[in-house]
């Protein structure tokens, strides 16, 4: 398996990143190309369409796609999902033929590219991002990529982002793809009312979108939360209480959760 992944995924990219830097060497100062983090390396169409499928895009999403070589990404999302995009690339040869694909698909409306480093992209928009990038690029954009909108879907051809484990990993002729949801910032504690029932004090511990919790009374009374879930802004756990197992569901919004419960609406504040 690890033989697969460093053929499939590692070789291609690492081999080309050999041969770039020598093509730039030999060239010499006057043609110098810029020097990209990653060399270019198109994904396969059928990686593509899978990348697309599992960041659940669609036409109300904005799609950013990190170093967007000939801008298959965006123009594919435009064309089969309506979706818009921007792509951009630190290479101003891939700028202008990522515009010339998407004036071909038709979907010039839809898309734009820019000749950017990837590094100074403005990502607050984006619903989903996309990349094929290298293992240490991805790991200086986590903490960027942590601070989206929760909800925010991050695709990634090839690379994953070590201890943040991806919700998903699919395999497509030998390539690998990894997917993430940007989860709410949820650690520390929250006072949570139900009407009509005693209050309690969740203290939520988190790490990327692994949480734990226990809830607690005026009166010291401390219970665990059962089996929390947290996807983007959507958390979701259990209490075992006398009155049964009683469950919540809620949804994120900066300083405060509103949702639904077994025994009515719940309202958590961060405290
Ligand atoms: C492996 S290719 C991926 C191309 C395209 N996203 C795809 O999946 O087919 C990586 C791309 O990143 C671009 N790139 C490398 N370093 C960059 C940087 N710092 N900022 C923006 N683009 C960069 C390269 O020019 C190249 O087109």
């Amino acid at each position: 398996m690890a033989h697969s992944i460093f053929r499939s995924t590692l070789y291609p990219l690492l081999s080309t990143l050999t041969s770039a830097t020598v093509a730039m060497s030999a060239i010499g100062p006057a043609q110098a190309r810029p020097a990209l983090d990653v060399p270019y390396i198109k994904t396969p169409d059928a990686v593509v369409d899978r990348m697309l499928e599992m960041g659940g895009v669609g036409p109300e999403d904005i799609l950013t796609d990190l170093g967007s070589g000939d801008g298959r990404i965006p123009i594919a999302a435009a064309v089969k999902h309506g979706t818009r995009g921007l792509g951009v690339d630190l290479d101003p040869a891939r700028t202008e033929e990522a515009r010339a694909g998407a004036q071909q698909a038709g979907v010039e409306k839809l898309v734009t590219f820019r000749t950017e480093n990837l590094f100074d992209t403005d990502l607050s928009e984006a619903t989903v991002i996309t990349m094929y990038l290298f293992p240490e690029i991805n790991l200086r954009l986590r903490p960027e990529l942590l601070k989206l909108k929760p909800g925010t879907r991050i695709v990634s051809h090839a690379f994953h982002m070590d201890d943040w484990t991806p919700e998903r990993h699919d395999v497509v002729d030998h390539n690998d793809i990894f997917m993430w949801t940007v989860p709410a910032k949820v650690a520390g504690l929250w006072r949570v009312t139900v009407p009509g029932h005693r209050d309690f004090v969740l203290r939520i511990w988190q790490q990327f979108d692994r949480v734990q919790a226990t809830a607690t009374t005026v009166d010291e009374h401390s219970i665990p939360a059962i089996e929390m879930k947290l996807k983007g802004p959507e958390i979701h756990y259990t209490l075992n209480t006398e009155e049964g197992a009683l469950t919540y569901k809620g949804t994120v919004s900066g300083s405060e959760i509103r949702g639904t419960s077994s025994v009515g609406e719940w309202k958590a504040e961060k405290m």
